[in-house]
């Protein structure tokens, strides 16, 4: 009987060892490093026998090689292409991460139904039943859209052979597994040599594979991160699955650029492209509450008018609480240290809550000023007049600091209605007579006294 090979492999981030150790010496995370078995065969592709390439493989010269312009598929989505660069380009493979429940298996469903092109939507983790159901909901006419549940990669190959799809959907790696090798599915192993598998089929038939990965609980693609690296485009679903909006950002892509963004809205049929997201992000109220402020941020390059809510009151308790609802709580704790040395606020006795409405995380540093204001207006409950807006960072000396792309806010701002915006004095504007009065400050007290009087 032949042995058994086998390897051990960091569950986190894929190191392979000889030997079983504690803790992984390359993510030194303890308790990860788990034993697989691995058999390779001689040789292996994603088919056997003649190939169906339709490229022939031999260098050429870099002013030989024809790019023909046409390589990139419309996924009839806009905001997929847009966030794709453009859209899928043939040949490409994708790798779609996100939580559990955000809603990766629904974007790539809507997708294949919608695509003029023969789709194959492989699962592994639903029945086509439940697809089928699911189809319904959002898109019941589409005559393109084959579903395949098969878990066992050679199979998912033989009926790639049959049905021959223009674009394949595998949803998802984690639950894969490929007959050269022994250990289970999910498995680091496992992962890599289905990655590897459906990569050489996307290379030699020019076929685009679209790939659902899971993620972790601290955020990365379950398996390895060498995934990441395999792939040619890393794409992140993300949101707060108690809101209804989820945001579609590149973190990679070897054919475009990774700043495009675009957003989505879950509805009870799917999911709908958000074209005007400040619209939707800032509630429109009739009257002025206290402790709101509008931040004009930017995401990727796309400009977004978001509202920040802020709650402060007298702490029951003898340790303030604070927290933060989309927004970094140490960042919080540095605002507020600011503004108990600089601005002579005691908030050492006062609860702060802060919440960035519509479920979105945002970690642009130039919403600062809004999260002060807000702060500000709930401590003195005062409102701040609802067509005024904030894009500047706070320094750790109280100095209002510039902001990247702050023509782009501006002219968000003003297209929205706004009739003020707050910015830092050091920031260069090169936008000529905005229809907006670009109020620019330099220290938190200027602000104070323009707004609370
Ligand atoms: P799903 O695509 O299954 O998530 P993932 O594949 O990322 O785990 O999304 C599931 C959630 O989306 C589920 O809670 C129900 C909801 N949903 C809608 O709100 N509207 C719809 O049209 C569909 C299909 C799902
Ligand atoms: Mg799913």
């Amino acid at each position: 009987m032949a042995k058994v090979k086998t390897s051990y492999f960091c569950q986190n981030c894929g190191a392979q060892y000889a030997k079983w150790q504690g803790q992984c010496t390359s993510c030194r995370e303890w308790n990860t490093i788990v034993e697989e078995v691995i058999q390779k065969e001689e040789k292996h592709t994603w088919k056997q026998g003649p190939t169906r390439s339709k490229r022939a493989v031999k260098p050429l010269k870099v002013n030989e090689i024809v790019r023909s312009e046409e390589n990139r598929m419309s996924s009839g989505d806009n905001e997929f292409n847009r966030v794709l660069g453009g859209g899928i380009v043939q040949g490409s493979v994708i790798l779609l991460g996100g939580e559990p429940g955000i809603g990766k298996s629904t974007l790539l469903l809507q997708i294949a139904l919608q695509l003029p092109h023969k789709t194959l939507y492989v699962s592994g983790e639903e029945s086509q039943a439940q697809i089928k159901m699911r189809a319904e909901r959002i898109n019941p006419s589409s005559e393109n859209c084959y579903i395949l549940t098969e878990t066992k990669t050679q199979n998912i190959f033989k009926q790639i052979e049959s049905i021959t799809p223009d674009i394949l959907i595998i949803d998802s790696i984690q639950t894969l597994h490929s007959d050269y090798i022994e250990s289970s599915a999910g498995s680091i192993s496992q992962i890599r040599e289905c990655t590897a598998e459906f990569i050489k089929f996307a290379k030699e038939t020019d076929t685009p594979v679209i790939l659902i990965g899971h993620i972790t609980k601290d955020g990365n693609i379950a398996g390895p991160k060498i995934l990441e690296h395999m792939v040619d485009t890393v794409l992140q679903f993300e949101g707060d699955r108690n809101y209804v909006y989820r945001i579609l950002r590149a973190l990679k892509n070897r054919f475009g650029s990774t700043a495009e963004l675009g957003i989505y809205e879950m509805l009870g049929n799917g999911l709908r492209e958000v074209t005007n997201p400040s619209e939707i992000l800032i509630s429109r109220n009739e009257e002025s509450l206290s402790g709101t402020a509008i931040a004009a941020t930017v995401e990727g390059i796309r400009p977004l008018m978001i509202e920040i809510q802020a709650l402060v009151s007298t702490a029951v308790y003898g340790t303030p609480q604070r927290s933060t609802t989309g927004y970094n709580a140490k960042r919080l704790n540095m605002l507020l240290a600011v503004l108990e040395k600089r601005a002579g606020f005691r908030l050492g006795t006062k609860d702060v809550f802060l919440n960035i409405t519509g479920g979105i995380s945002v970690d642009d540093p130039a919403i600062d000023l809004a999260v002060i204001a807000a702060i500000l207006s709930s401590n003195e409950d005062i409102a701040i007049e609802k067509d005024i807006c904030f894009a500047a960072e706070i320094g750790l000396a109280g100095e209002i600091r510039p902001v990247q792309r702050v023509d782009q806010r501006i002219l968000e701002a003003e297209k929205l209605g706004f009739s003020t915006i707050f910015v830092s004095k050091q920031n260069k504007i090169t936008i000529k007579k905005p229809g907006i009065r670009v109020a620019l400050v330099s220290k938190i007290e200027d602000v104070i006294s323009d707004l609370f009087g």
